[in-house]
């Protein structure tokens, strides 16, 4: 949900800038542009359209100077345009501003601004922003900035740039992230961490209601009463090369392929002579031990992970878990009390519904714990507890990686309160783990067979494309699934409507009769998850109704799996054997393939989906 990129150096400011909205602009793809300051004044340049128009309009006409803002923009407030593009200008055009979130009050400051003489040029809400900082700018940006965001209702993460001020810049939060870079005679404010990863890799988390002015040697911090702060900066883990493409054609494919590396690093940060280990937790064991409920509440894939959570849960830690998309946990009287513990699942931890779920949690006294790949990311500092799935950056729109990686630490998890609470034995762990630790190597296994074309899932993507075009576009796609493979059917289903923009639905196979088979003609595919499981039979049957009328079916199936074969169904692909139980995770990457494979046979952009964007920071 935008981009947001500030720097002050000794570089040429203009392409710091864009090398570093390069790497945010999985956060919004509409517009862009840049504003520098150049001999006492603010110059600038903003394109509709994606990053590369800017860049080809910056080749022609180049900026220079050592400081700047820089911005990608995904549309709330005004059609994606060039005027409606950040940044943007006070009256005097000395004040330029890039932001991120949204402006709740924008129409009541605006009206107010046009009272007292200031003039708009866009629909945003962010232009009340520099005007606001004219209003209070006094010879001291610092100061206007602090006075102006006093007035700010909503979410904003904003860098802003005076010309009278040619060393330093100044930036703010509330509600959306912004981070500081401290590098070696250069400082940077950045939405996320992988935009600064090129310069430095110590960065600054800013609070919300905390402003910073930045220069090329200095940092300073202050709250939003002027009391100035100190902080220390924190040095990230992630490398440069986890936010390249690393010779993949895509993000999305890239991360897909890393998920074995990423379960077995949890494995192995994780497990320390088969003991569970969660150094970063701060939550007390007695706290698991007096905990009557869960509730687990996310967004997306982070909620398809947290349903599949409560099958873990329920079925190993016996204990009653119910799980909730943000959105709606928000906005009832979610019962939750000192005795509940909830556990947001984000991949950002910056998702404006999960964040404001976890405060509604924290007001009511349930006990939180986040689990984040961000670090130091919103939700990750609010929670009481948090556990990081460390997956590094995850850059494709669509995410991969971050739901198995939540997978893997939501069983890590269930095996650790299981424990505590005295329902799982030392023996029962010790066989869990067993199985458990086979996963990075069946991953990689799994990987193995799509890259070898052993499983012909591109093959499959094809022909459902000439299908598709063959029955006027009209086919779509059901995902049918049962126990704990149920949320993977989901999964599969939003992966595929993303980046193929194909109507999909995913549903528990057992539902299917009541009411899904009236969509069975030979119009849709069905992906079928029948691998080995208690129920498997029930699958089969559910094959068979499909059969009966016509559907075209993909069956995920395990490999060995001689049954499978005298079903008749169109398709297979097979993955390794594993307990019903760990099997989401082995089932994940056809699913995910198959999307990728759909999408590139549409010839659409993969990792920049339309209308969607990576960080979900506005409600
Ligand atoms: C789907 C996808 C989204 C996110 C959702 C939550 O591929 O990426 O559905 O899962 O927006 O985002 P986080 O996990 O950052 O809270």
């Amino acid at each position: 949900m935008c981009g947001i990129i500030g720097y002050a150096g000794k570089k040429v400011a203009a392409k710091v800038l864009i090398n570093s909205l390069r790497r945010l602009e999985y956060r919004g793809y509409d517009s862009a542009g840049i504003a520098v300051l150049q001999d006492g004044s603010i110059n600038f340049s903003k394109k509709a359209g994606k990053l590369h128009v800017l860049t080809d309009e910056l080749k022609r006409f180049p900026l220079e100077g050592n400081i700047g803002a820089g911005h990608v923009r995904w549309a709330t407030h005004g059609v994606p345009n060039e005027v409606n593009a950040h940044p943007h200008l006070d009256c005097t055009g000395k004040i330029a501003v890039v932001h991120n979130g949204i402006i709740e009050n924008y129409q009541a400051l605006k009206t107010m601004l046009i009272k007292e003489g200031h003039k708009f040029v866009s629909d945003t809400d962010t232009e009340v922003i520099p005007h606001l900082i004219e209003k209070y700018y006094k010879g001291y940006l610092l100061e206007a900035v602090r006075q102006a965001v006093k007035l700010l209702k909503g979410s904003y993460a904003i860098c802003c740039l005076h010309a009278s001020d040619r060393k330093r810049m100044v930036g703010a939060r509330c509600d959306s992230p912004l981070i500081i870079g401290a590098g070696k005679n250069e400082n940077f404010f950045a939405s996320d961490a992988p935009a600064i990863l090129d310069y430095t890799k110590n960065v600054i988390f800013l609070n919300n209601y905390e402003i910073a002015e930045i220069s090329k040697n200095t940092i300073k911090i202050i709250n939003i009463n002027g009391k100035t702060l100190s902080r220390k900066p924190t040095r990230i883990k992630w490398n440069i090369s986890q936010a390249e493409k690393s010779g993949f054609k895509h993000f999305m494919l890239k991360e897909i392929f890393e998920q074995s590396n990423v379960v077995g690093d949890i494995l192995k940060e994780r497990l320390k002579n088969n003991k569970i280990h969660f150094e970063e937790l701060a939550i007390k064991e007695k706290v698991f031990k007096g905990i009557k409920n869960m509730a687990i509440v996310a967004c997306g894939t982070a909620y398809h992970a947290a349903l599949t959570g409560k099958y873990m849960l329920e079925d190993l830690a016996e204990i009653p878990v119910w799980v909730d998309t943000s959105s709606e946990f928000r906005y009832r009287k979610p019962i939750v009390g000192k005795n509940t513990l909830v556990i947001l699942i984000s991949q950002s931890g910056e998702t404006a519904d999960t964040l404001h779920a976890l405060r509604e949690a924290k007001k009511r006294k349930a006990k939180t714990l986040a689990v984040c790949n961000v670090l130091g990311s919103s939700i990750a500092r609010e929670a009481d507890g948090v556990i990081y799935t460390h997956a590094g950056p995850e850059i494709a729109v669509a995410s991969t990686k971050a739901y198995t990686a939540q997978l893997a630490i939501l069983y890590l998890l269930t095996i650790y309160i299981g424990r505590i609470r005295g329902v799982i034995s030392g023996k029962t762990k010790k066989k869990l783990l067993k199985e458990f630790k086979k996963i990075p190597r069946l991953l990689k296994l799994t990987l193995n067979d799509f890259k070898s074309n052993k499983n012909k899932i591109a093959e499959y993507a094809k022909n459902f494309r000439k299908y598709y075009l063959e029955k006027h576009n009209k086919s779509t796609f059901l995902y049918l699934a049962r126990n704990i493979n149920y949320p993977n059917a989901l999964e599969g289903a939003l992966k595929l409507k993303e980046i193929s923009y194909i109507t999909a639905e995913g549903y528990p196979a057992g539902e299917m009769k009541h009411g899904p088979i009236a969509l069975i003609d030979e119009n849709p595919w069905v992906v079928c998850i029948a691998t080995k499981a208690k129920i498997y039979e029930k699958m089969l049957s559910n094959i068979q109704e499909i059969k009966a009328r016509g559907g075209i079916i993909i069956a995920i199936a395990t490999k060995g799996d001689k049954e499978i074969a005298s079903q008749n169904v169109n398709y297979v692909v097979k993955v390794p054997e594993i307990s019903e139980l760990f099997s989401p995770i082995l089932v994940a990457i056809p699913l995910q393939l198959l999307a990728y494979y759909v999408a590139r046979e549409f010839g659409y952009d993969i990792d920049q989906p339309r209308n969607l964007a990576k960080s979900v920071t506005v409600e």
